[in-house]
C-alpha cells in the first residue's frame, strides 16, 4: 500500500489553485487583521503604542507601494483623509524614490507591501529615512526587510499568500489602513465615538459580507468569465473609492489572463477613454451605493448610460437592492449593503473571482503567470 503525497496539492487544501484558496480566505484575512485591535469600542493598534505624539504632530502622510499594494494605498487615502483629517499622497514607490520628494520630520511615510521584500518599496523607505521622515510599514510577512527598515510596523495577519496575483492581502491591506486611520483619528480627536463605533461595526461585518459574495455570486461570476474567454479587451470604471478598485480589477485581469485591461475614473471617460468604447466591449462598472452615496450613484449611472449608448456591454457591481441600475446594465453582480468607504472591500471580490475565472477558462496557470514574480527583489 502506497500513499501518494503531493505536498503542493496538500498545501492547496483541496482547492484547484492557491489563488482560489486565497480568494476563499478573504473573509478571514479581514477578520484576522482586525483581531486584537479594537478595545472598549475604539481602534487601538498595540504595535503603535508610544507613537501618539508622532501621529498628533505630523502634517502629511505619503503612502508608497507597487502593484496591488499601491491600489490599496489609494483606497486608504480616502479613509485617512476623511477620518484623521491629514493630507495623504499616494505614490508609486519607484517614482517617489527618484524624484527628490519633499518629505521631512513632519511627514509620515507609510509603505505597503505584502511580501515586505519589494525592492522598489524598500528603496523608497530608505530614501524617506534619509530625508528625515518617520516610516511605518504595513506588511503581511513577519520579519521581512521593509518592516525591519521602518520605524514602526503593523502586520496584517492575512496568512501566507502564494499565488503571484495578490488577493487576500489586498483586502487585508485596506483593512489595515482603515484601522490605522481610526487609530490616528482617535488620537487627533477627529472622529466622534459614534463614528468610531459605526466604522468598527462596518469593519466587523465585512467578513460575513464577503462570504455572502462567495456563496451567492462566485459561480455566476465564473460562468460569466467562461463565456468571456475570447474577450480581447476589458475596461473597468469606478468613482471615489471605486476608482482604485477599477484599477485593481484591470491589473488582476492583465496579470493572470493576459487580456488587455484598463481601469479609469468614471468621470474621466468623456476626457478620452470613451473613444475606446465600441459595440460589444465589456466594461465593468463599480456602482456606489444609492443610499450611502446618492450623488456618486447618479453620476455613475449616467456614465453607464453614456457607454451603453455606444454599444458597451456593461457588467455592474452593485449593492443588492439597487434597482435603479438594473435597466442600464447587461449583468449585475451583487454585493451586500455597506457604508461608502467600506464598499471597495466588497466590490473587489467579484473582480478577483472574475480574473481567476477567466484565466482558468483560458487554461492558464493562475498561480504562476508568465513574466511575473511574487516578490520583485530588483529595482
Ligand atoms: C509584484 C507582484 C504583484 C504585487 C507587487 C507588490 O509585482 O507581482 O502582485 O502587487 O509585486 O508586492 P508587495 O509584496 O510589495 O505587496
Amino acid at each position: 500500500f502506497e500513499v501518494k503525497w503531493d505536498a503542493t496539492a496538500a498545501e492547496k487544501g483541496g482547492w484547484s489553485s492557491f489563488m482560489a484558496k486565497e480568494i476563499s480566505e478573504e473573509p478571514e484575512a479581514v477578520a484576522n487583521t482586525i483581531l486584537g485591535r479594537v478595545h472598549d469600542g475604539q481602534v487601538v493598534i498595540p504595535e503603535l503604542d508610544g507613537l501618539d505624539e508622532l501621529f498628533a504632530g505630523i502634517s502629511r502622510i505619503v503612502i508608497v507601494g507597487a502593484g496591488t499594494a499601491a491600489y490599496s494605498a489609494f483606497v486608504g487615502k480616502y479613509a485617512i483623509e476623511q477620518w484623521a483629517r491629514i493630507p495623504v499622497e499616494v505614490e508609486l514607490a519607484h517614482e517617489f524614490r527618484y524624484r527628490d520628494p519633499l518629505v521631512g520630520p513632519d511627514v509620515l511615510v507609510i509603505s505597503i507591501s505584502q511580501s515586505g521584500e519589494t525592492m522598489d518599496t524598500l528603496m523608497a523607505v530608505k530614501e524617506a529615512t534619509r530625508l528625515g521622515a518617520k516610516t511605518l510599514s504595513i506588511c503581511n510577512t513577519q520579519g521581512a526587510t521593509i518592516p525591519r527598515e521602518s520605524d514602526a510596523v503593523v502586520y496584517l495577519h492575512a496568512g501566507p499568500e502564494v499565488a503571484v496575483a495578490s488577493t487576500k492581502a489586498f483586502v487585508a491591506q485596506i483593512t489595515g489602513l482603515y484601522l490605522f486611520a481610526l487609530h490616528v483619528a482617535r488620537i487627533r480627536g477627529t472622529v466622534t465615538p459614534e463614528l468610531q463605533a459605526d466604522a468598527i461595526q462596518e469593519l466587523a461585518d465585512l467578513p460575513d459580507k464577503i462570504r455572502w459574495i462567495l456563496e451567492n455570486e462566485q459561480e455566476r461570476i465564473e460562468q460569466l468569465a467562461h463565456w468571456m474567454a475570447d474577450t480581447r479587451s476589458v475596461l473597468f470604471l469606478g468613482r471615489h473609492v471605486g476608482y482604485p478598485i477599477a484599477l485593481e480589477g484591470a491589473l488582476k485581469l492583465k496579470e493572470i489572463s493576459y487580456i488587455h485591461a484598463e481601469g479609469f475614473a468614471a468621470g474621466e471617460l468623456k476626457h478620452g477613454p470613451i473613444a475606446l468604447v465600441e459595440p460589444g466591449l465589456p466594461v465593468f462598472v463599480v456602482v456606489p451605493s444609492p443610499s450611502g452615496a446618492p450623488v456618486l450613484h447618479a453620476k455613475v449611472v449616467s456614465n453607464i448610460q453614456e457607454i451603453r449608448a455606444r454599444g458597451a456591454r456593461v457588467i455592474a457591481i452593485a449593492e443588492a437592492g439597487d434597482a435603479a441600475v438594473l435597466p442600464h446594465a447587461d449583468e449585475v453582480l451583487r454585493i451586500p449593503l455597506a457604508g461608502p468607504l467600506f464598499e471597495p472591500i466588497l466590490a473587489v471580490v467579484p473582480l478577483h473571482i472574475f480574473a481567476m475565472g477567466l484565466a482558468n477558462a483560458k487554461g492558464l496557470d493562475v498561480d504562476q503567470p508568465r513574466n511575473l514574480a511574487k516578490s520583485v527583489t530588483v529595482e
